[in-house]
């Protein structure tokens, strides 16, 4: 059994060092977190999973941008890791169809990230014509619609909200 709670401050470091294990120690490097720098994730959608011993299983973060000269409003997803024993069971679908869920009820309209497709598509997501900062490799670029036109005539750079 799984259980999926919003992040705490006493998940945090357990969480980080997650990060540094899916992804490597210098994943801060990456072009995508300057949109997150000096920023705090969304509290309430940022969450993790832990099983039956408590053991962190997963964890997915999101974070406010906005898109463009219109400035839309868009969710980023990530990042997002299950714990490398627990690969391949199912606990990032499950992490994926919940958080987006909540996302959803959220008023939100769209969620964007950037990462491999043939993984995201399966949650909805395809590949959309905005940029995120460079260096960033186009098709990696992915959107999904939390309503009916949440990504309609979205185009444009991506950027930090603060
Ligand atoms: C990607 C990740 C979150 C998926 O979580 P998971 O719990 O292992 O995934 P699930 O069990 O829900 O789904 C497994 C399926 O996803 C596929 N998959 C996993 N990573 C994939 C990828 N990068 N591209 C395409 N398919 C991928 C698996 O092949 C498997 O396919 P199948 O259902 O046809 O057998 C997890 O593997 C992970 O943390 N990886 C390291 C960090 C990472 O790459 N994060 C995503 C950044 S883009």
């Amino acid at each position: 059994m799984f259980r999926i709670t919003p992040e705490t401050a006493e998940d945090t470091p357990e969480v980080e060092m997650l990060f540094d294990l899916a992804f490597a120690p210098g994943r801060t490097a990456l072009s995508s977190y300057r949109l997150r720098d000096g920023m705090a994730p969304l509290a309430h959608l940022s969450c993790v999973v832990r099983d039956d011993y408590d053991a962190l299983a997963a964890a997915i973060r999101f974070w406010p941008v906005k898109v463009g000269a219109g400035g839309w409003p868009a969710l980023l997803l990530g990042p997002i890791a299950v714990h490398p024993t627990r690969q391949g069971e199912g606990v990032g679908a499950l992490l994926m169809s919940e958080s987006l869920a909540l996302a959803k009820t959220d008023s939100w309209r769209c969620v964007l990230l950037v990462g491999d497709l043939p993984y995201y598509k399966r949650f909805g997501f395809r590949r959309i014509d905005v940029t995120f900062p460079p260096p960033s490799n186009p098709d990696r670029a992915l959107g999904l619609a939390l309503t009916p036109d949440g990504l309609e005539g979205m185009t444009g750079i991506v950027y930090r909200w603060g």
